[in-house]
């Protein structure tokens, strides 16, 4: 059994992953915002039999809000086992590069880059007291530089520029942390659910979530020390 904390995970991808991890026996973390919505999170997954999950509240854009998660954990833990950095926003339309808006273009950066920085700062030394800890970020392969760069590449997702440049960022955490983090035997990856039919894309997506979770929990779950500064989809790697 792992102990688990997920970001943004009171709806969405995140809920879904939560559960699926719970259904498998890991205690997990279930993080909100929004207290209430938490608490309603965890109260379905309640009636659904699922009981080893607990709500915290935890906004990654505000540091206090982290640092009061941090507490609220090293008070019941001893070690965290998996970070899944999955709280994040879509941003508002048009996002493009040529007019869009610096403000957007920073709310952005700041919950799905520089909120999962913090994050990930606040509760390393947890995860370093786990013996097999791992940081799952989840990003988007609208964030893959080698995808954009593709011939003949031009779908209706790319109009998502601020968003992807955010992945990007990402990304590149993830792989430069790896590498900081090379001798402790901490893994850092990324991973996209796809396109996933929630609330960030108006339920356009094409997966449900129930698909769209199967990735991040194949990586959270499968031992594979070792493995890390990778980017995975379902069923395969992503190129950076
Ligand atoms: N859906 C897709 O097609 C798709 C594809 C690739 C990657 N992703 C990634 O998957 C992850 C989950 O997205 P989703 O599709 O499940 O979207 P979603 O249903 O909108 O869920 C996003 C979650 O992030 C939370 N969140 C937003 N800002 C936050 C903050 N500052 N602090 C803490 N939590 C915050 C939201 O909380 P509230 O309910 O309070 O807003 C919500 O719980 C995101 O990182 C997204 O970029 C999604």
């Amino acid at each position: 059994m792992k102990t688990v904390l997920i970001t943004g995970a009171n709806k969405g991808i995140g809920f879904e992953t939560a559960k699926q991890l719970a259904q498998l026996n890991h205690f997990v973390y279930l993080g909100s915002r929004d207290k209430q919505h938490g608490l309603e999170a965890v109260k379905k997954l309640n009636e659904q039999g699922i009981t080893n999950i607990e709500t915290i509240m935890i906004d990654v854009t505000d540091i206090n809000s982290v640092r009061q998660a941090k507490q609220e954990l090293e008070n019941k833990i001893d070690a965290l086992d998996i970070l899944i950095n999955n709280a994040g926003i879509a941003g508002d339309l048009p996002q493009d590069f040529v007019t869009g808006n610096i403000e957007n273009l920073r709310r952005i950066f700041d919950t799905n880059f520089f909120g999962t920085v913090q994050t990930t700062q606040e509760f390393l030394p947890l995860l370093r007291k786990s013996a097999e800890a791992s940081i799952i970020n989840v990003s988007s392969e609208v964030g893959s530089i080698a995808l954009r760069t593709e011939a003949g590449r031009n779908t209706n997702r790319d109009k998502y520029n601020a968003y992807g440049a955010s992945k990007t960022a990402l990304n590149a955490f993830t792989v430069m942390l790896a590498n900081e983090l090379h001798d402790t035997g901490i893994c850092v990856n990324s991973v996209t659910p796809g396109y996933t039919a929630t609330d960030l894309n108006q339920f356009q997506g094409a997966k449900a979530v129930e698909d769209g979770a199967v990735p991040i929990v194949k990586l959270a779950t499968q031992s594979h020390p070792g493995t890390t500064a990778k980017f995975f989809k379902d069923g395969g790697e992503v190129s950076w």
